[in-house]
């Protein structure tokens, strides 16, 4: 929770790499993983690190039921395979294509807006937004909704094992029961009237021979509307953060804007949007040369994995021509299923900026980082918009 640390994280993440590449944070809590090979090793063993603890994280007994626990993220296995099966399916080449046009032009008016105000808050005007309408239209929600999907994304977040006080549990309780029930009625909207929309698809899904059921479908959507979110939106305002800062590598992408799959690529391991998965031990294990005993919370420092010097030169340079990809969007059985829509919102979305706009300038010195140092990127950013000649 230290702000220098927000600020900057990754020289302690290097001390970390160099010095106690697995340690235990503090007696009693999690284990760190911070160099990128040991962090591909827990991510390659689901039955050694398994993300079943999160049923219990995200489910407390005073919340009693909530929907990420039954999500594919808390699954393993073939519990985990057919869900995510069918996700593939929903996100795949050919289903992200057809958004492209959509995508494209709400970056564009959401560009003009910005030309108009001049001055704006960039993740309130244009990092939330996009994301937000692309993943609401994709589920077919009304758009009324949009508004309130980072609210429930937010309270969801903030689920402990233990209420903070009465207001929260009453709060994220409120949450939990206003996302299904409204969930619950579009799922029945669909099963009588079908349309061409996710939830329509998950609607008449069948794994293996089975449907999926109505927790099922929850949990799919409240996923989707809590991973595919927040990660999007800091992406973008990581890449105008830096754009702001490096007048010269905007120069670069205007004039050559096929390099902007490069920069979004580089971006993502140079400012990851997701700093760190968990993970849970099954036995006791050995990494690195260190035993971490079973039924610990493992870490894997994704931030940090992308900036082991074992891996890339120079890692703390951002450079656009590398060759190896990162580990943004994790690995192994848990790799991201929306990476291909949120690279092409990312592409769509700086290409509209890049060709509306000549230059971007900061009109704060402070950023207010995400407090939460599973994600990085800035919670506001104040800019000027000047106009491409
Ligand atoms: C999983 C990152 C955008 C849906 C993940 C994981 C990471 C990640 C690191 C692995 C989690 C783990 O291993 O525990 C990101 C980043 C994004 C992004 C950096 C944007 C820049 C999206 C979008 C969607 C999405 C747009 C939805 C369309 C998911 C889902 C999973 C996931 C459903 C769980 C997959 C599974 O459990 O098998 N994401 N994500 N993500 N992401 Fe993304």
């Amino acid at each position: 929770m230290d702000s220098g640390f927000r600020a900057n994280p990754y020289p302690s993440y290097a001390g970390l790499r160099r010095k106690q590449p697995v340690v235990q944070v503090d007696p009693g809590g999690f284990w760190a993983v911070s160099r990128y090979d040991d962090v591909v090793h827990v991510l390659r063993h689901p039955r050694l690190f398994t993300s079943h603890g999160f049923q219990v994280a995200w489910e407390p007994a005073w919340l009693g039921y909530s929907p990420m626990a039954h999500s594919m993220l808390a699954l393993d296995g073939e519990a985990h395979q057919r869900l995510r099966t069918l996700a593939a399916r929903v996100f795949n080449g050919t289903a992200v294509r057809r958004l492209e046009s959509r995508i494209r032009a709400l970056a564009a008016q959401l560009a003009e807006g910005l030309a108009a105000q001049g001055e704006a808050d960039f993740i309130s005007a244009f990092a939330m937004p996009l994301p937000t309408t692309v993943m609401g239209g994709l589920m077919g929600l009304e758009a009324s909704l949009h508004g309130r999907f980072k609210g429930w994304a937010d309270d969801l977040a903030s689920i402990t094992p233990e209420p903070l006080n009465a207001a929260h549990a009453t709060r994220v309780r409120t949450t939990v029961e206003e996302m299904t029930r409204y969930l619950t009625e579009v799922i029945n909207a669909r099963r009588r009237e079908p349309a061409e929309d996710l939830v329509t698809d998950l609607v008449r899904a069948e794994v293996q021979g089975q449907p999926l059921t109505d927790r099922e479908i929850i949990g799919f959507l409240v996923l989707v509307m809590v991973a595919g979110l927040e990660t999007t939106v800091h992406l973008l305002g990581n890449a105008l953060l830096f754009l702001a800062e490096h007048p010269d590598e905007l120069a670069r992408l205007r004039a050559e804007p096929m390099l902007i799959p490069r920069f979004i690529e580089e971006l993502l391991r140079y400012e990851s949007p997701v700093q760190c998965v968990l993970r849970f031990t099954t036995a006791e294990t050995k990494l690195a040369g260190v035993t971490i005993p079973r039924d610990a919370v493992v870490m894997a420092v994704i931030g940090a994995a992308n900036r082991d010097e074992r891996r890339y030169s120079e890692p703390e340079r951002f450079e656009l021509h590398r060759e190896l990809p990162s580990l943004a969007f994790g690995h192994g059985a848990h790799h991201c299923v929306g990476a291909m829509l949120a690279r092409m919102e990312a592409q769509r979305g700086l290409e509209a900026l890049l060709s509306r706009f000549q230059g971007f300038t900061r009109l704060s010195r402070e950023v207010p980082w995400n407090l939460s140092f599973a994600v990085r990127g800035p919670a506001s950013l104040p800019l000027r918009f000047i106009p491409a000649g």
